[in-house]
């Protein structure tokens, strides 16, 4: 879906002189980034693995990672970013950018008023020491520009690169940090996923290999791992996900993998166990294909004798897309938020 906040930056973008940088999320579509082809002087620097994909077949220049600008190692003469989601991500990049733009750069970012853009622009203007050059686009859209005059505070970022440990379940802590879904908490869904694969354990026992389908910080893989499964592969769209996961593999010394991919688009094996607590959200739309998408994911990755477990929110209608999938889907919890799912052949 069209982004009109990030077509406009993209038009400011594509008016600039220099070597530019965009950083994008999710908001950038396909349609979008191949618009962006025309510009030789752009670097897109992107935390969404679908996003660097595209852009890499396209040959545009994409560096992949968890909102680090510094890994591009060059000065940028405009640095052009749409509000993402998280505020710890929108101040993690609005501080980096002086370290990064060129004497006479600038900074331009983009957003709604409904998602805090009049603060942001605020903000950035404390820490650049100037007033910011606006213009408003339809529905309350900003666009802001700001070039540095002298350096003030920085953004509260919630200590965005930092992993810490947010809690301990089942005797193993976890570890996540900022930039990703429900980053500082255990999601209550996830749990009631692993209540339903803890059950499935005791009738049969801990599954030989596990596929943690959209994996997050690594919930699920950490659990699974502690109710006794023997090899894990996680996986996520998200640099900042796959990072964490990383930290929770190593910490707990798991056997396996985390691996940045699109759906587990380029995983080519099959698990004896799957599970998954898919998204459905894109930036800030509802986006129900995603379940699907999900859904036929699950039953591609799974053994033909393999179980499947999925949690979602009451609304997103699991029963009606996993029957193209699955011969047997049922839902062994519900309560008025949430429904587990087994699926198997
Ligand atoms: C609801 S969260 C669940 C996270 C984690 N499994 C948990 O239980 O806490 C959904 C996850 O799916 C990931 N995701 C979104 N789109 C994806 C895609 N196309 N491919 C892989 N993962 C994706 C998100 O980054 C997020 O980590």
């Amino acid at each position: 879906m069209m982004d009109p906040a990030l077509e406009l930056l993209c038009s400011a973008l594509s008016e600039y002189p220099g070597q530019s940088l965009l950083v994008a999320d999710e908001q950038l579509d396909s349609t979008l980034l191949l618009s962006l082809k025309t510009m030789e002087n752009l670097s897109l620097l992107t935390n969404r693995y679908d996003v660097y994909q595209t852009a890499l077949e396209n040959n545009i220049r994409c560096t992949f990672n968890d909102m680090n600008i510094g890994e591009l190692e060059q000065a940028f003469d405009l640095i052009a970013y749409r509000v993402s989601k998280e505020k710890a991500i929108v101040h993690h990049i609005i501080n980096q950018a002086p370290r990064h733009l060129t004497a006479k750069g600038n900074l331009l970012i983009c957003g709604y008023k409904n998602e805090g853009i009049k603060t942001y622009i605020t903000k950035a203007e404390h820490y650049f020491g100037c007033k910011a050059d606006v213009s408003k686009g339809e529905r309350q859209l900003k666009l802001a520009e700001f070039s540095l005059h002298k350096l003030g505070d920085p953004l509260d970022d919630r200590n965005y690169d930092e992993t810490v440990c947010i809690g301990e379940q089942r005797n193993l802590e976890l570890f996540s940090k900022p930039g990703q879904f429900g980053w500082n908490k255990i999601d209550k869904g996830s749990e009631l996923l692993i209540d339903a694969f803890a059950e499935h354990v005791q009738q049969t026992q801990p599954p030989g290999t596990v596929m943690d389908l959209g994996c997050g910080y690594g919930y699920l893989s950490v659990m699974a791992w502690a109710l006794g499964s023997k090899q894990i592969v996680a996986t996520d769209n998200n640099a900042a996900a796959v990072d964490s996961c990383q930290t929770n593999f190593d910490r707990h010394g798991i056997n396996g993998e985390v691996i940045a991919d699109d759906c587990a688009a380029g995983i080519h094996h099959q698990y004896d166990v799957v599970l998954c607590n898919p998204p459905f959200h894109k930036g800030f739309d509802t986006e129900t294909d995603l379940t699907e998408k999900f859904i036929r994911s699950a039953r591609h990755h799974l053994k033909n004798d393999g179980v499947a477990f999925v949690v979602v929110n009451q609304f997103i209608p699991v029963e009606a897309v996993a029957p193209a999938y699955f011969k047997c889907v049922e839902i062994v919890y519900r309560d008025k938020s949430f429904k587990v799912f087994k699926l198997s052949s």
